[in-house]
């Protein structure tokens, strides 16, 4: 069970302003539960910074932990080794998030990027042959249970040559399951069984929900009754920031960027020309159905970019 959600779950808020009807005793009790419900409340904010702020341990790459990530939890069981079934393991001092954007292109930030303690990339985003602009090395990859046929195009790049990165996989239970009805499951199964030193990790039923209950408290719509899907960006956020101390986001736009005058017409992704950015966000941001909510959902990294040490360059973005 994540600590998270009990904490939050558990806030009562069973009080009735009808209540108050019922007499002096009763009117008092009741606007001290009221009152002690909303310290309550905000002791529970404080908690859920804290808990989304550093769990983890040392690997490789990774600095040595403060006071407060010693006491904490040391793995994130929220993501089991498709293979060994083991939890993740993963803490980093600074990371670098690099976003698939086409503002990645001409930026010349490869060499920043990889002088970063771990390097967090998404779906099947290409190093080689861009390695100037985001960098070589992956210490992280994120990927959408809709992207793994396309790492699956390239395995022995994937999961032979680059045998080093974390994949962490992310999808809805009726692809993921294990029962043998997962279809991105079994694909991944059976690529742990040709490739033995391959490091995957699927994302748990009980994590996504938790993923989409981030997604209410914050925007206070619900994921599914408003028709969409969380990105790639969302899960990797949410991970990156219990997983780092801290955190510089690279080539990823603002939610006012695709309104703003004089913003880059850019790819969608910088390995594939065709679609543009702005066009895909304001696409799915009004589709009914089926889409992504990418401008709702930087509007959420940004306040997250207050409370925790989150940076977005390229474009900058003024928090
Ligand atoms: C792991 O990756 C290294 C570096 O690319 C490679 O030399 C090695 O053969 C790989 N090991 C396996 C078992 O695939
Ligand atoms: C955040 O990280 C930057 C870059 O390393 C550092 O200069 C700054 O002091 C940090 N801020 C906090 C609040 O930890
Ligand atoms: C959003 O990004 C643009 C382009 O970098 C920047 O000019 C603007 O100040 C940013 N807005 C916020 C609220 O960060």
């Amino acid at each position: 069970m994540d600590p998270l959600s009990t904490v939050k779950r558990s806030a009562p808020c069973g009080f009735s302003f009808q209540d108050l009807k019922r007499g002096p005793v009763l009117a008092v009790t009741s606007v001290s539960v009221f009152f002690f419900l909303i310290v309550l409340r905000l002791i529970n904010e404080v908690n859920f910074l804290r808990l989304l702020t550093c769990f983890g341990q040392t690997g490789s790459g990774c600095a040595p932990v403060s006071e407060f990530q010693l006491q904490a939890p040391t793995h994130h069981g929220g993501y089991i080794n498709i293979k060994t079934r083991e939890p993740l393991h993963i803490y980093c001092d600074l990371c670098a998030i690099v976003s698939s954007s086409g503002q990645m292109t001409g930026q010349k930030m490869g060499h920043e990027i990889d002088q970063s303690s771990c390097i967090w990339r998404m779906n099947n985003s290409p190093t080689k042959g861009y390695s100037e602009d985001v960098g070589e090395k992956t210490t992280v990859r994120v990927v959408s249970h809709t992207s793994v046929p396309l790492l699956l195009k390239n395995p022995d790049y994937f999961f032979k040559e680059t045998n080093n990165t974390i994949y962490v996989i992310w999808g809805p239970f009726r692809n993921m399951r294990e029962d043998g009805k997962g279809i991105v499951y079994n694909m991944l199964k059976r690529t742990v069984e040709k490739y033995s030193n391959a490091k995957i990790y699927i994302t748990t039923e009980k994590r996504m929900d938790y993923c989409d209950f981030i997604f209410k408290e914050e925007t206070g719509r619900d994921r599914v009754q408003s028709g969409s899907y969380l990105s790639t960006g969302w899960f990797t956020l949410i991970l990156a920031i219990e997983a780092c101390n801290k955190i510089h986001v690279y080539g990823m736009i603002n939610d006012t960027y695709c309104r703003m005058e004089g913003s880059r017409k850019v790819p969608y992704h910088y390995y594939e020309p065709g679609r543009f950015e702005c066009e895909e966000y304001l696409l799915h941001e009004n589709a009914p159905y089926g889409g992504h909510r990418f401008i709702t959902e930087k509007r959420v990294f940004a306040k997250w970019s207050k409370q925790h040490n989150i940076t977005f360059t390229h474009p900058n973005w003024t928090v």
